[in-house]
């Protein structure tokens, strides 16, 4: 089956976007620190770009998770592979997700993480797809609003691959 990608997000309004983002996080936070969670794999070449535009301190960490269940419906219940190095203690800590989908697992995450002692616990996701929402939560920064449509780029997979592409796009089978 021929797959060809469409693109949604062009870099350059990722990257302008990003650096919004960024500017409006250094405003938020400022006198403090700011430690980053970023969500793997997804959430890691927004967390590079967005880390790059924040000026008050930053400190970053790296969580993988997955989803029980089968691989396309996100169960809601979570297994760790990969857990934070650092502890969250009294920390300022803003999750970064490449994007809010049912919201299930962040929901999850976000309950865990604010269970060990961090100062407060924020998200920021590139991306939300609110008509899929089944669990209520809500971003503090999120880049774009898209339609209930599978994207990849910028971190975001389908079966592992593209990844790399430095716009989002849309997966169109043909
Ligand atoms: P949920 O919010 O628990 O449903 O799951 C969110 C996760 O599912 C995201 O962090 C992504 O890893 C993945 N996901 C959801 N929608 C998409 C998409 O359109 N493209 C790629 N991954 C997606
Ligand atoms: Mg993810």
């Amino acid at each position: 089956m021929a797959e060809q990608v469409e693109v949604l997000l062009s870099e350059e309004k990722i990257n302008a976007r990003i650096r919004e983002i960024g500017e409006q996080i250094s405003r938020d936070y400022a006198g403090k620190s700011v430690h980053l969670v970023c969500i793997l794999k997804g959430g890691s070449f927004f967390m590079c770009e967005l880390a790059k535009r924040i000026t008050v301190p930053v400190s970053i960490d790296f969580m993988s998770v997955s989803s029980y269940g089968s691989s396309s419906e996100s169960s809601g219940v979570i297994k760790i592979i990969k857990d934070l190095d650092e502890p969250l203690a009294g920390k300022h800590v803003l999750v970064i997700e490449d994007i809010v989908d049912t919201g299930k697992t962040l929901h999850y995450l976000l309950e865990l993480l604010k269970d060990r002692g961090a100062a407060d616990v924020k998200l920021c996701a590139l991306l939300d797809k609110p008509d899929r929402r089944v669990v209520e939560i809500g971003a503090d920064y999120t880049g774009f609003q898209i339609p209930d449509e599978f994207v990849v780029g910028y971190g975001m997979d389908y079966d592992q691959r593209y990844r790399n592409l430095p716009y989002i796009g849309v997966v169109k089978f043909d």
